[in-house]
């Protein structure tokens, strides 16, 4: 039996986009790092740490299948206001189909700045970050998160989810880039069970 009929059979239950994630993934453990999309759970708790009512962009970075696409438009993002960069051909092409509706770009998070300078975009109020920060080097991780600070006002905020115990985003990162993290969600529900972090600019002394 072929790779991608065993997998198929033993995720029988899974949706299509799941199974190539999934297939994706037995391929690029660490680019994807996760061998399946969140759950919804896990989604609508990234996606409820967004204030609607702001105005200004959301980016997602590393949207996967859209599973938290979906739950950010859900939660009331509107659709013009919501960017999701994804690098991954296959599952870029599995976005572009599911929301036609949205600004869906092929990209590398670490060209963020540029991404959103070709798109004119100049407000953004929040990330959310899918990406597998744990397998990112230090210094590719700064220069994304940095990037992303510098598109958002002072009252940006970038959220993360991980399955660690501890912040995704180092001590020894968040220092640098002048950032403080707090855990705003355990999610057990998920597969497997995952925290959500929310990084802002810490205040500065007066
Ligand atoms: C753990 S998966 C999360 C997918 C989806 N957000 C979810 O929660 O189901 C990480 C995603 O980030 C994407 N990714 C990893 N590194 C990236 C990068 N440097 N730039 C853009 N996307 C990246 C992967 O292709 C994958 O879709």
């Amino acid at each position: 039996m072929r790779i991608a009929e065993r997998a198929d059979a033993a995720l029988g239950r899974l949706d299509r986009s799941a199974l190539k994630f999934f297939l994706l993934w037995l391929r690029k453990p660490v680019g994807l790092g996760a061998a399946l999309p969140s759950g919804g759970p896990l989604a609508r708790a990234m996606a409820r740490e967004i204030d609607t009512a702001t105005p200004g962009a959301v980016v997602e970075l590393g949207g996967g299948t859209g599973v938290i696409t979906q739950a950010l438009l859900d939660a009331g993002i509107a659709p013009e206001d919501l960017i999701v960069i994804e690098r991954e051909p296959e599952l870029f092409t599995i976005l572009r189909k599911r929301f036609p509706q949205l600004a869906v770009i092929k990209a590398d998070a670490r060209d963020l700045a540029g991404v959103l300078r070709a798109h004119g975009i100049t407000r953004v109020k929040a990330v959310a970050s899918g990406l597998p920060l744990l397998n990112i080097p230090d210094p590719i991780c700064q220069q994304i998160v940095a990037q992303a600070f510098a598109a958002m006002g002072s009252d940006g905020i970038y959220l993360q989810y991980t399955y660690g115990p501890t912040s995704p985003l180092p001590l020894r990162l968040q220092k640098p880039l002048g950032l403080e993290g707090k855990r705003v969600s355990w999610v057990p529900m998920n597969l497997p069970p995952a925290s959500v972090w929310r990084y802002r600019k810490r205040a500065l002394d007066t």
